[in-house]
């Protein structure tokens, strides 16, 4: 018999959610953990609302080291941690909890690292991007909040565009208030456009990253794809969209000779910080990372 890989003194880490059965992060943070010989498990835990502070009490009870935390407990986790990251204030949002050996649960939001260490993976030199031009997000939901906030704090100008305008502004003063009171440093430019916007991607925009479902399958408008015609040749096109992998809106991008890049690597990025914190390793996205978890996609 080969040596076990779970014994008494296993870490132990989840994901809590209502469901959770969709969840990639099981499948995800356990191939790591076989993958990289470490003691530790990694499981769902399916928790109503209502169940959601004994949950973690019970957790941190049990000598869990931390947990992820998916919908509809992202609120519930700001409450309950003890510390919450600046940037995850800025960001609206906590995803990942570690209750520390000192009783305190610390929270942080690593969406916005996930986003931008996807980028740098694909070799893109983010502080370049950013002295070409701004930076347009399309939509103005939770992942939009998240992704500005990563990329306010790499000192990018943002601007929102989304189909119900109101929203686009209420995220720009959201962000704006959020910076002002959690983040250090001076406010970069924030901004909206029209969702209609007759020019297209705007030229002096060098990135453009769509946190809408549309051109995702099954959503809304499965072959929506913006007007890229006028947008500038050093532009890189984003999609946090992950199924399919090639939404319209990166095949249009690679049609007109721009980076584009998926949403898949932003999905696995943001799941390393948790695995550093709860297995005391260095999880690494790569090729055999994209592989395995495509095939259960
Ligand atoms: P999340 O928190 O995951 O980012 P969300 O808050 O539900 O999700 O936001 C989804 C985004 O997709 C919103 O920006 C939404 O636009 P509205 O605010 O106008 O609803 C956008 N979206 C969804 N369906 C759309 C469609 N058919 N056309 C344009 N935008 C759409």
């Amino acid at each position: 018999m080969s040596t076990p890989r779970i014994t008494g003194k296993a870490r132990l880490a989840g994901v809590l959610g209502h469901p959770v059965a969709h969840s990639l992060s099981p499948v995800l943070h356990n191939y790591w953990l076989e993958r990289l010989g470490v003691d530790g498990a990694y499981v769902p835990l399916p928790v109503a609302p209502d169940q959601f502070v004994t949950a973690v009490r019970g957790l941190q009870a049990a000598g869990f080291r931390g947990a992820n935390v998916t919908i509809p407990h992202k609120e519930a986790a700001f409450a309950i941690a003890d510390e919450v990251a600046p940037m995850a204030r800025v960001a609206g949002s906590v995803n990942t909890l570690v209750f520390g050996e000192d009783g305190r649960i610390r929270g942080s939001s690593t969406d916005g690292f996930g986003f931008l260490a996807s980028l740098e993976a694909e070799g893109i030199d983010i502080g370049a991007v950013r002295d070409r031009g701004a930076a347009l997000l399309l939509g103005a939901g939770g992942a939009a909040r998240s992704i500005a906030a990563a990329l306010m704090e790499r000192g990018f100008s943002v601007i929102v565009t989304n189909r119900t305008a109101t929203r686009a502004r209420e995220l720009v003063e959201t962000l704006s208030q959020a910076w002002r009171d959690h983040a250090a440093g001076a406010m970069p430019a924030l901004s909206t456009l029209p969702w209609d916007h007759p020019a297209g991607v705007p030229a002096d925009v060098s990135l453009l990253v769509n946190t809408t479902s549309l051109g995702m399958a099954g959503g809304p408008d499965a072959s929506w794809a913006p007007d890229l015609t006028g947008a500038a040749d050093h532009l890189i096109v984003a999609d946090i969209v992950y199924v399919p992998c090639e939404t319209p809106l990166l095949e249009a991008a690679a049609t007109r000779g721009l980076t584009a890049i998926g949403g898949l690597g932003m999905l696995l990025h943001q799941a390393r910080p948790g695995f550093r914190a709860w297995f005391g390793a260095e999880a690494e996205v790569d090729a055999a990372t994209v592989a395995y978890v495509s095939a259960v996609l």
